[in-house]
């Protein structure tokens, strides 16, 4: 009797510690894409996030994440430049806001999806959702 009682409360345990592992990895959405100082002032960088396509844009201390996929032509912004704050796509020249990913000129209109960015000890996280 005393065994079995021992067994319910370490399968009850275990289950406490299984359910709160849970939360923590559900909680832990940022993911660790890069150093920060190996990005180059207005010099953009494509990373993959968990399978995600992602470019990374840093100026001045802030760092941008975008989907790293034209909303025109699907054409990788990666491939395209940072200039007067906007995100340039190589293709066909639309314009971006890296803050927002609103669609800033033609042929583009729709906004490119964004990503929550942090750096800490000195390494880009980016949260997927
Ligand atoms: S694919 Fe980007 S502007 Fe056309």
């Amino acid at each position: 009797m005393r065994i079995n009682e021992s067994l319910f409360y370490a399968a009850a345990l275990q289950q406490i510690i299984i359910n709160h592992l849970e939360e923590i990895f559900k909680m832990s959405k940022f993911i660790r894409v890069c150093e920060f100082s190996s990005l180059t002032e207005g010099v953009l960088r494509a990373v993959d996030a968990a399978g995600h396509k992602v470019v990374l844009i840093r100026d001045g201390d802030q760092v941008y994440a975008l989907k790293d996929q034209c909303s025109h032509e699907e054409f990788p912004l990666s491939e395209g430049w940072y200039e007067d704050g906007c995100l340039c796509c190589a293709f066909h020249g639309a314009k971006f806001d890296p803050k927002t990913g609103a669609a800033l000129s033609l042929p583009a209109y729709e906004a490119i999806a964004t990503y929550p960015v942090r750096v800490q000890n000195g390494v880009v996280e980016i949260e997927i959702a």
